[in-house]
């Protein structure tokens, strides 16, 4: 991060949590968001990687569409490449699709969704002004029991090209990470990492600062803590009007 920004983030008190990025390995060996980028990545899929990182949006998201890299294709109706403002001062990640954003091909549209509208609105923002909210796999995760799933570490890895390069295209002042499995997956860290303790700080992420905070869909079981993701909203804001 640039010492102008340094500077700016101290004088607010929000010295900046220095992380290593992407290339961490989860502490049960099965790799990280980061492993596809790394010498244990098979050349292919480095090949693959480096072809997405000169991709502009339309290529981008066609290949994003027609995507075959992992076995959540298979199930797919729509991947879900992601929606907003291209030139959005805010990006918000989430985890990956549900059956709704399946369906549609368009994410947070559910229940969820509409707290993260709300969320947005609060901000001054909306899904198409200011902001651009993505995943970090683009099609959805389902289990065997045919509900929603946390995407595994190889999904993570096969999808975050896409990620990164939206995160390129974009240029974003703030990442907002919702829920943790986002937060891990951006900040390259061990899967079990809890999102308690890496909330109320300042992450850099290649010079981008990233603060993380609850997915909306766990706001909805847990309505009480939305006070607390209001704290880390505005934490995100003064990062945005401070850059
Ligand atoms: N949950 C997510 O993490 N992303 C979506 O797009 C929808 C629900």
């Amino acid at each position: 991060m640039d010492p102008d920004k340094v500077r700016k983030l101290q004088q607010m008190g929000l010295g900046p949590v220095w992380q290593r990025r992407g290339l961490s390995v989860d502490e049960s060996g099965s790799g990280s968001a980061a492993t596809a980028l790394t010498g244990s990545a098979s050349a292919e899929g480095a090949a693959h990687a480096a072809s997405v990182t000169s991709m502009d949006w339309a290529t981008l998201e066609e290949t994003i569409r027609t995507c075959n890299r992992c076995d959540l294709c298979q199930g797919r109706t729509h991947a879900v490449p992601g929606v907003g403002d291209r030139k959005a001062r805010w990006l918000f990640v989430g985890e990956g699709p549900g059956h709704q954003e399946d369906m549609q091909g368009e994410p947070f549209i559910g229940p969820a969704g509409k707290l993260l509208e709300n969320m947005l609105h609060a901000l001054g923002l909306a899904r198409g002004a200011n902001a651009y909210i993505a995943n970090i796999v683009k099609c959805r995760p389902v289990g065997a029991d045919g509900r929603d799933r946390p995407p595994t570490a190889d999904e993570v890895a096969a999808c975050m090209p896409y990620l990164e390069r939206q995160i390129d295209l974009i240029q974003p002042g703030v990442i907002v990470a919702l829920g943790q499995t986002a937060a891990v997956a951006l900040l390259g860290l061990p899967t079990k990492t809890s999102l308690a303790s890496l909330r109320e700080e300042v992450h850099d992420r290649a010079d981008i600062p990233l603060i993380a905070t609850y997915h909306p869909a766990y706001l909805l079981r847990e309505p009480t803590e939305k006070a607390k993701s209001w704290q880390d909203l505005c934490l995100a804001m003064s990062l945005v009007n401070g850059r």
